[in-house]
């Protein structure tokens, strides 16, 4: 085995990155572009160019080829995931030069490669505990936990490293984030305004307390924060980017401000990446979401089916996977929806224990559901949609993200006139955020329909009240 030193080589050296752990096999180069990447990754960066270059190199690197191979398998793309096999293979052949640690790294990484995802979380858990300035492994960690819907996985990891972590800012943007998923709102927003105090250039712990302010309504805040951080995201990658002005866009569409929502879809959320599955799915959801409030989208849907047709078979995640199929379906690509819809079936069909949930539970009646509610059949959308919600959480995403289908479904119950139902669930989403102009304007028509008069009328005063204090003078 070689090994580099400051001088050269030198038998049994190893050098150690910017966190104090060694790196086998690494010169200084190595070194710098392991520190580069990190920060690149913790801060959703988009300068990752020097470090595919010296992994182009690095090939005796093993953990160098294992990070290249971790950005790899998250672009959740099919050339990208087979790049990644070839990364994993280098690492593979050098696991006699390993570190424990790197080969921890090892064991996760072909895991997860290889589908077993619940070996991977274990993997990473692991690492947290043993490693704790991995910070790297802990933010993989804490996104493998977040596609699974394991929130508790995701501030397992963040507890784990903190106290060894004290003068990273990061570190508690990674921690709000699991906290918000936890509902645990008001330390998650103490955590994330905290990491901000750190480092304003962490565009996570702002998504963070964007989750929080979603989900407690306050909008006029959320467009606040967001908007007064919204120079630092010129520097993000195209996922961040898109996605906190996806979440400004929520704020807008919940102030009765479609219009200004609709002109962030095309300024901000869609054009970045659109061969990015984060842009992809930021996209379909915004627009979803705009139809759902009466916009008219125009032709947007059509232009980007045409980046969604490349996707029917992946099967990365179900979460990914009911996105674009909705957004297929949209565009009238009923071809695709159908050929999907048979492949994703296929992919239930062969689901393991630990992801039968997810896949056969929820994403099976879910897409069936989502072609309905495109199609117009609300009948079937409310049914199999309904059939779905209860198991939803076990395909990933976030609560705000995840929410899309819930209000597919409540949309689909009121078109179907199952009133009743409608009318339960439009009152538990106004007892948790009781300013939004919409929900009241759905509760005063499905008062209406019931003969229920005076109910309408108050719900629909309410209405106005809140919508007046958004319109031009
Ligand atoms: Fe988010």
């Amino acid at each position: 085995m070689v090994r580099f030193g400051p001088e050269g080589y030198r038998p049994g050296y190893m050098l150690t990155d910017s966190q104090g752990l060694p790196v086998a096999n690494a010169d200084a180069a190595a070194i710098r572009a392991l520190d580069h990447v990190l920060g690149q990754w913790l801060g959703y960066g988009k300068d990752f160019a020097p470090f595919v270059m010296v992994a182009q190199q690095a090939i005796d690197v093993p953990l160098v080829q294992m990070q290249m191979a971790a950005l790899n398998i998250t672009m959740d793309e099919t050339s990208a995931h087979t790049a990644a096999g070839g990364q994993l293979a280098l690492a593979e052949a050098r696991k006699a030069d390993m570190t424990e640690r790197e080969q921890a790294w090892l064991r996760a990484m072909t895991a997860w490669h290889a589908g077993a995802l619940d070996v991977a979380a274990t993997a990473f858990d692991d690492m947290a505990r043993a490693w704790p300035r991995d910070l790297f492994a802990a933010k993989l960690g804490q996104l493998l936990h977040f596609n699974r819907g394991d929130a508790e996985g995701m501030l397992r990891i963040a507890d784990a490293i903190t106290p060894a972590n004290q003068e990273n800012g990061f570190v508690r943007g990674m921690r709000a984030f699991a906290l918000e998923e936890l509902n645990r709102l008001e330390e998650a927003e103490n955590a994330a305004r905290h990491a901000v105090a750190m480092n304003r250039c962490d565009p996570w712990a702002h998504h963070a307390a964007a989750h929080v302010m979603e989900t407690q309504g306050r909008l006029d805040d959320g467009i606040a924060w967001m908007e007064g951080l919204a120079d630092t995201w010129e520097a993000c990658n195209s996922f961040m980017y898109t996605h906190n002005w996806w979440h400004t866009a929520l704020f807008y569409i919940d102030s009765d401000r479609a219009g200004q929502a609709l002109a962030l879809y095309d300024t901000r959320v869609w054009g970045v990446w659109k061969e990015f599955c984060q842009d992809q799915i930021n996209a379909i959801s915004l627009l979803a979401r705009l139809e759902l409030r009466g916009v008219d989208v125009g032709e947007r849907w059509g232009d980007l089916a045409t980046y969604l047709l490349p996707r029917l078979h992946e099967h990365f995640s179900p979460f990914l996977d009911l996105q674009y199929l909705y957004g297929l379906a949209r565009a009238g690509e009923g071809a695709a929806v159908t050929e999907m819809l048979a492949s994703l079936e296929d992919r239930a069909g062969r689901a393991q224990a630990f992801e039968r949930t997810a896949w056969a539970d929820a994403a099976v009646p879910a897409a069936h559901g989502l072609v309905a509610h495109a199609r117009g059949d609300w009948g079937t959308a409310a049914r199999l949609l309904g059939d779905a919600l209860p198991h939803l959480q076990a395909i990933g995403g976030s609560h705000a993200q995840r929410a899309l289908f819930g209000a597919l479904w409540l949309d689909a119950l009121i078109r179907a006139e199952w009133n009743d139902r409608a009318l339960a669930e439009l009152l538990v989403n106004d007892r948790a955020r009781g300013n939004i102009a919409h929900t009241k304007r759905d509760l005063a028509a499905i008062y209406q329909r019931l003969g229920r008069a005076e109910d309408a009328l108050t719900a629909s005063q309410q209405a106005e009240r809140l919508t007046r204090r958004y319109r031009p003078a």
